[in-house]
């Protein structure tokens, strides 16, 4: 009884000490001890090493966006199914449906290169902060501090050592109070090895989406080639698999509640260290914008992919990652709602201004602090709205004005008199245009076009672009009347119109879009915007950067007890916890895995999201799951930890105490898509996909058990 009571009161503590996205070189000062007692059996510097092969040389960022990992002594890389969905749907036809039927390379002949796509591996990186901040000096006005930190920066990239192969890349850590250098190498030539049939690899698609308990078998395979030196190349036949420093050994012994997990990768970005009245207002204010346009956006789109299955295909990856975000940040704001983090934020902020209030030289520093980013953030309020609407409205989600905004300074060349300037850039616009015109439906646009701009005309400010949008449809009737006209007059929505005015003279073609009604729908749009909105939201953000830079440094000296990791800002990080299931409310636990079972449970015979593949279905009823069921004889597929990851962190491996590969993080569960700006390892999780399915997948499935081969399978516990 005592015993359990004591292990009650600890445990609030114990979570509360999870949660971060780590910096790999501060491991063994910040982090060592307690991942060992969490359970890691390995040295820190067995997972960052500068000067010796180390995990962190079998992770690498996927093409800018994603993990990936190498799981091969041949360049074998793995990520999820949605990281490598560009490529796979790109050399998809009717013929060859490989979004629809999956793909495998049966032998390295049948890899398909992906221009495009890259891997990008850290050799090493160096604090370099003493040298990106010389010169630097409080009194500075921001202009001239970001002048001095350049030309600081501009000195370390040519005074850093590096090999001809690799790059230098600089970044702010801790909202700018430290520079962190990267050196990188990029590979260029990555091959599509293998991809499940959608109805496996991005099973539940949509409506699963954010949501446990989940059944994705989330994952593809690339392979990275080099030069023969092991060098990044561009694509050549004579080009060798990436032999690289290091790869992960995949285990099949899987994982139980509270074993530690740990998470490598490049998450995107974090905002921990907001203010109260930052939370509130992205509750509050932003997300709420940006979630009614999509809506409107994605129900527009839905009812045209329903009736057309042609529409269905042309926009299926658009829908996707407008979805994705939407949907993330509806469980944003109601996380933040749920869980009170306004108002936990504010008595963290008590406690700060108490902590202040004792220390006489932080009382004159740090007293204004917090009333004058509360002030910003509040004068910030109306034009942040604005730009949300502004920059959803018209650049995100009608594409026919993000091609306009796209082509206003090359047609200005022409408005110039500067005909040679204009005529230079025809056929690279030509190019681009013949792009757009195969990601657009003229209809699906102009009925997107047509309900969001009567949301702007009544929710933007008059003088701020509302009045205009509001007069130009009563000038023709309506909305649809103004949507009708202007993609019935408009060049760049009609492919046959654009392409005989592009293949004819420079000077007509000019004219026409100096007088697009499309282009001067969007001057008239972009102009208020431009001139009233833009200049107020400039000066408000770079006081915003400094409060905020001033503040983050403050929190980490007031609060010295705390450890602070930097916000996520695209590179390594790891990540660390246990696997656990959680409470998503009252009275209801969600089990930490789920498994094949649940995959026939949401079974719906053709639908678009739930269809499962017969194979799969003769696979379950056999229970012919060979060396890849768990002890109970089933099939896992996903499961969750206490990982605080985000976007970018897609692909990560979920490495065990001794660095094997046991899961491939994918997502994160709906109450705790909050964890951007509010982790609570209460409830944030993130979703894995169990390797056991990936491998059982890979071979029992689709048959490519050769792949397994160059991979190192470890079975039982080492103890
Ligand atoms: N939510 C995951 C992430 O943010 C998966 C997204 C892809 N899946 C989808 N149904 N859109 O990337």
């Amino acid at each position: 009884m005592k015993r359990t009571l004591f292990l009650l009161l600890l445990l609030p503590v114990l979570l509360s000490a999870q949660g971060g996205m780590w910096l790999p070189m501060h491991l063994e000062k910040q982090n060592e001890k307690e991942m060992k007692s969490l359970g890691l059996k390995l040295e820190a510097d067995d997972i960052y090493a500068p000067n010796r092969p180390s995990i962190k040389d079998a992770i690498c960022q996927f093409s800018g966006g994603c993990t990936g990992e190498m799981i091969s002594p041949e360049g074998l890389l793995l990520t999820n199914h949605h990281c490598g969905f560009g490529a796979i749907s790109e050399h998809s036809t009717l013929e060859h449906n490989y979004v629809e039927d999956g793909f495998w390379a049966m032998s390295r002949a049948d890899e398909i290169p992906c221009p495009g796509e890259t891997a990008m591996f850290i050799s090493r990186m160096e604090d370099v902060t003493a040298l990106a901040l010389l010169g630097v000096t409080e009194a500075m006005n921001e202009r001239d501090r970001q002048s001095q930190i350049d030309k600081n920066l501009a000195q370390i990239r040519v005074n850093t050592k590096k090999e001809k192969w690799e790059e230098i890349l600089i970044r702010p850590f801790y909202n700018g109070n430290q520079y962190f250098l990267f050196v990188t190498v990029t590979y260029t030539d990555v091959r599509l090895v293998g991809a499940p049939p959608s109805s496996i690899g991005k099973f539940g698609a949509d409506t699963d989406n954010w949501v446990w308990p989940r059944h994705t078998g989330d994952f593809s395979l690339f392979r990275v080639y080099a030069d023969k030196d092991n060098r990044p190349a561009p694509f050549s036949a004579d080009n060798r698999p990436l032999r690289p420093a290091h790869f992960l050994p995949i285990s099949l012994e899987g994982v139980a509640e509270g074993d530690f997990t740990m998470v490598y990768g490049f998450p995107g970005r974090t905002d921990e260290y907001l203010s109260a009245s930052a939370l509130r207002q992205t509750a509050e204010v932003t997300n709420p914008v940006r979630v009614d346009i999509r809506d409107k956006a994605l129900k527009t789109m839905d009812r045209f992919m329903r009736n057309d299955p042609a529409i269905k295909i042309q926009y299926i990856s658009r829908f996707a990652s407008i979805a994705n975000a939407w949907k993330k940040w509806l469980g944003e704001m109601q996380g933040l709602q749920t869980y009170k983090a306004v108002a936990k934020r504010q008595e963290y902020e008590a406690e700060f201004v108490r902590r202040i209030n004792q220390n006489p030289d932080w009382k004159i520093r740090y007293n204004n602090l917090l009333p004058r980013l509360n002030q910003t953030h509040k004068d910030m309020e109306p034009y942040a709205e604005a730009r949300d609407n502004y920059l959803e409205t018209f650049l995100r989600n009608v594409q026919v004005m993000g091609l306009a905004s796209g082509l206003t300074n090359w047609v200005k060349t022409y408005d110039d008199g500067n005909l040679p300037a204009f005529s230079a850039k025809i056929k690279e616009v030509d190019g681009q245009m013949a792009g757009a015109f195969r990601e657009m439906n003229p209809a699906v646009d102009k009925a997107v076009f047509a309900v969001l701009a009567e949301r702007f005309a009544k929710t933007m400010r008059p003088e701020w672009g509302g009045a205009y949008v509001k007069s130009e449809a009563e000038r023709l009737g309506g909305f649809d009347k103004l949507a009708d006209y202007l993609y019935a007059n408009s060049a760049l929505t009609n492919p046959d119109r654009w392409a005989s005015l592009a293949a004819g003279d420079a000077g007509a073609l000019g004219k026409a879009l100096s007088q697009d009604p499309v282009l001067v729908l969007w001057r008239g749009v972009s102009k208020p915007y431009q001139e009233q909105v833009v200049p107020k939201l400039q000066e408000l953000q770079s006081g915003l950067n400094l409060l905020q830079r001033q503040y983050m440094s403050a929190q980490m000296q007031v609060f010295k007890d705390k450890r602070f990791f930097p916000d996520a800002n695209g590179t390594l990080r790891l990540t660390y916890g246990k696997v656990n299931g959680y409470s998503p409310r009252d009275a209801v636990r969600y089990e930490f895995r789920t498994h094949l079972d649940g995959v026939l449970e949401k079974y719906v015979p053709g639908d678009y999201e739930f269809d499962v593949p017969k194979k799969l279905i003769d696979l379950w009823k056999a229970k012919d799951y060979g060396q890849y069921a768990a002890k109970d004889g089933r099939m896992p597929v996903a499961f969750l930890g206490t990982n605080h990851t985000t976007g970018g962190n897609s692909g990560s491996p979920a490495l065990d105490a001794r660095g094997n590969l046991v899961g491939l993080n994918f997502d994160r569960v709906w109450e705790g898509t909050m964890s951007d700006l509010n982790y609570d390892p209460a409830i944030c999780r993130n979703i894995m996909v169990d390797a056991r399915y990936i491998l059982f997948i890979i071979d029992k499935y689709a048959g490519a058990g050769y792949l397994l081969n160059e991979m190192k399978i470890v079975k039982g516990k080492r103890k």
